[in-house]
């Protein structure tokens, strides 16, 4: 999860040195294989593409183009796609031909006109700590974006899907059934720095969560589910929402819950006896369970010291024939149990 700054590519530095105009700088990114229908989620937008153009003239049509901020060329057919926010490209088709560019920023001797999102400041000398502070600080057209975060003042600078509306929300976890499937059967190392890649599925990593919360007194957590063929949003909300450090294991405490939707979600967190309040975090190969549950479960979260786990299993595997129930994707409330998502979303929200 942690935002790569990989070598300036010299083609474009000897574009920028003679074009002069702006000093600007495109960073050459990473090209991942994903299927057809991740590319199409909003957040991927893509405003414009191009084809029989040359590599220089596809930069040249971004730094152009006001919203552009990463570019994807095709070296065989070339084309040439823009997007307005985004570290790295997605592609379903031969990975090896293409190639992805990011910008830094867009400058004129007086300031920057185009930030990276998640960057501000006349010369985008600042970064958003969570996707809230964005919205507050207005880094971004209001809508739901790949941004640039950095949580602690020493720390790494992220990259996440961002909401900069209704006060902004981040993301700190993603899956969604139109991307390629990630395991999320992973190390308590991997659930703690994170892992996936924010153009698909991912898990922001618990102390990455933790370096968040400091920053602000009080978080909101959505557990956010689409359903239906993404018709229908089903939508959790816990109040007061906190983890302990990775020293205490990273324990939770969630407070009030209620829902946004007539006919449900329940509470599958913090109801009664299976409530999950002040459990530590267990991975396979952590596990404060003493009942074996990431393994049963394919997964990794807060589960309590019971056979029964927890009644949600949001980090499990995707349905699957010949997968226990037990081990897939599941919220089980006071109204039944669900696990035919398209989508399973987890987000952070500063609670005013
Ligand atoms: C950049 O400078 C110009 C000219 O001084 C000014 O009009 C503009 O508002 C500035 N833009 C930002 C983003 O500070
Ligand atoms: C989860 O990962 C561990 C370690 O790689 C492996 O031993 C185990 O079989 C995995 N579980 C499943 C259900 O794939
Ligand atoms: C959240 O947890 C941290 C670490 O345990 C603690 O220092 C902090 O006071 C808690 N925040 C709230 C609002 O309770
Ligand atoms: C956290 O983990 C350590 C090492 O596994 C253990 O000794 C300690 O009791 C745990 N603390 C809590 C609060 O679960
Ligand atoms: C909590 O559990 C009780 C007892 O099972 C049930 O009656 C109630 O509806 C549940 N509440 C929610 C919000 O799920």
């Amino acid at each position: 999860m942690v935002a790569r700054f990989s070598l300036l590519i010299s083609i474009f530095q000897l574009f920028m040195i003679v074009s002069g105009s702006f000093d600007s700088k495109f960073l050459r990114t990473d090209v991942f294989e994903e299927l057809e229908m991740c590319k199409s989620i909003q957040y991927n937008f893509r405003i414009s593409e191009i084809t029989t153009i040359s590599l220089i003239d596809c930069g040249r049509r971004c730094l152009d183009d006001g919203d552009c901020r990463r570019f994807m060329y095709d070296k065989e057919t070339k084309q040439c796609k823009m997007y307005e926010s985004g570290e790295d490209c997605i592609t379903d088709g031969v990975v090896n031909r293409k190639i992805c560019f990011r910008m830094l920023s867009v400058c004129t001797k007086v300031n920057c006109t185009r930030c990276p999102i998640g960057y501000y400041g006349d010369q985008c000398q600042h970064i958003i700590q969570d996707c809230s502070d964005g919205f507050q600080k207005s880094v971004a057209p209001k809508t739901e974006l790949l941004s640039f975060i950095k949580p602690t003042v020493n720390g790494a600078v992220l990259e996440v899907v961002c909401i900069f509306t209704y006060g902004g929300a981040t993301d700190i976890s993603r899956r969604d059934a139109r991307c390629k499937e990630t395991d999320f059967n992973k190390t308590w190392n991997e659930y703690a720095t994170g892992f996936g890649n924010a153009n698909g599925n991912y898990w922001l990593g618990l102390q990455n969560i933790f370096n968040i919360l400091q920053n602000h007194n009080r978080f909101l957590l959505n557990v956010r589910f689409m359903i239906d063929g993404y018709a229908s949003q089903l939508l959790c909300i816990y109040r007061d929402f906190n983890i302990s450090n990775a020293n205490d294991n990273y324990s939770i405490s969630l407070g009030q819950f209620s829902n946004h939707a007539k006919g449900g979600p329940g509470n599958s967190l913090t109801n009664g006896t299976f409530s999950i309040n002040d459990r530590p975090f267990s991975t396979y190969d952590r596990d404060f369970s003493n009942n074996d549950c990431p393994v049963r479960f394919n997964s990794a979260w807060w589960y309590l010291d019971d056979p029964v786990c927890s009644r949600a299993n949001v980090n499990g595997r995707r349905p699957e024939v010949g997968v226990p129930f037990e081990a897939t994707w599941h919220w089980q409330d006071n109204l039944g149990t669900r696990n035919e998502f398209d989508l399973i979303n987890i987000r952070l929200r500063r609670q005013y």
